[in-house]
């Protein structure tokens, strides 16, 4: 329950895009939110304040004029226990009477009479065209500069037929970037390198070797990377999972492509200041892959494969001249405490994350321990992303964040 406690209020205002507020209602409210729902006239033309209603357990607000409040001030009363306002869709309309502190209905008068501690975030949603015009991106520049944060959008296909930026986010991914919001920015101006997942080492083209790491650590200290205000770079080996949003995605079977794409970003200009090495990588690969299927032989007897070693990457960032603060995993079966610390010294890493294997493969909670120059830390079991941002935390208190 991500935002358990937390109070948003939710604008809606003229567009298609509506549709997905109903569905960005329900998962604020499934992690944990209670949502109070404002639309403008322009906004019930998309979506009736009864669904809407129906979807958030509260009465909804379109009016400035709403003498259901007590003091009819709706525009004072809405904001004073929010946690945060979120306009989602927020028309370019929207986004010019936000630019210029507009009160003429009763969701632009809320945002600006909104206390200066609630901070107000916007999902932009119009046609690519909308989207590019100067006079849009004048008022966006504005929006940034006031402090209001921009959600998106999205470039793909729109509903009126175009392509372009302009497409509202999905909630799924409203509701990250929400929560997101409220995490501290312990890692701002960083940029973090996170390897997850397994990787996969073929024997011949359909066959491979591979291990039962799911990706979920990886992808959870990615997200809790962005979320901390990191520029965030994921190189992942096979994985069902979907790309956090915010965070950059390179796709690799190999151990040996997972290296060569690690050593190109450290490489490239600007560096990378994190480097978390969460994937499961292969010890070894098949040194005699096959081009073609092998096929089974008459007699009964079973292919040979040759195994080579496939460079340990962590440890080759590790010794890099400038190398950036790295962080090991250990996934080991018995004996933790001591196979931690151990291989801590041996990658010659600062900070090495220890868990068991088989109590965290797939699974959506862990344990983990944190073992560092100082000795070893617990941190209790929870679920993945909770112990990522504590592992996030960590790292930012050893770089004296
Ligand atoms: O030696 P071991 O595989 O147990 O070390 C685990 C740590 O080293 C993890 O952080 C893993 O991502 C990293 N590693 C690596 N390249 C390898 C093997 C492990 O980066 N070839």
């Amino acid at each position: 329950m991500d935002l358990a406690g937390k109070k948003i209020v939710l604008g809606l205002t003229g567009g298609i895009a509506c549709y997905k507020a109903a569905e960005f209602t329900r998962a604020l409210i499934k992690a944990g939110a209670s949502v109070q729902v404002v639309m403008t006239a322009a906004a019930t033309h998309f979506i009736t304040p009864v669904t809407m209603q129906g979807l958030s357990g509260k009465t909804v607000f379109t009016d400035q004029w709403d003498a259901r409040i007590g003091n009819n001030m709706p525009h004072i009363d809405l904001t004073r226990d929010a946690d945060a306002i979120v306009i989602a869709p927020c028309s370019a309309d929207f986004i010019f009477k936000l630019a210029h502190g507009a009160c003429d209905d009763l969701l632009s008068t809320l945002c600006v009479a909104r206390p200066a501690t609630v901070p107000l975030l916007a999902a932009p949603a119009m046609n690519v065209e909308m989207w590019q015009n100067p006079a849009t991106q004048r008022n966006l520049t504005q929006l940034q500069a006031d402090g209001i944060q921009l959600l998106g959008p999205d470039a793909g296909e729109q509903a009126c037929g175009e392509v372009g930026m302009g497409r509202m986010l999905e909630a799924d991914q409203l509701l990250e970037e929400v929560i997101a919001s409220f995490q501290p920015k312990l890692l701002k101006g960083k940029r973090v390198l996170v390897t997850a997942g397994p990787t996969f080492e073929p024997i011949d083209p359909v066959r491979g070797i591979t291990n039962l790491s799911s990706g979920k650590m990886g992808y959870a200290v990615a997200r809790a990377a962005y979320e901390a205000g990191a520029e965030v770079t994921l190189v992942s080996g096979p994985t069902a999972l979907t790309t956090p949003y915010g965070v950059r995605r390179i796709s690799i079977q190999t151990a040996q492509q997972m290296h060569d794409i690690v050593m190109a970003q450290m490489a490239a200009h600007g560096g990378t200041d994190i480097f978390v090495a969460v994937a499961a990588v292969a010890d070894w690969r098949v040194a005699n892959a096959s081009s073609q299927k092998l096929k089974k032989n008459a007699d009964g007897s079973a292919p040979q494969l040759v195994f080579e070693q496939n460079p340990d990457i962590l440890a080759t960032v590790a010794a890099l001249p400038k190398a950036p603060y790295c962080v090991g995993f250990a996934a080991e079966s018995e004996n933790l405490l001591q196979y931690g610390e151990a291989k801590r010294i041996r990658k010659n890493v600062p900070l090495l994350v220890g868990n068991i294997g088989h109590d965290t493969f797939g699974k959506d909670d862990n344990q983990l321990v944190l073992f560092d120059a100082g000795g070893h830390t617990e941190l209790a079991r929870a679920g993945k992303q909770e112990l990522a941002r504590q592992l996030i935390a960590a790292i930012a208190a050893r770089l004296g964040k």
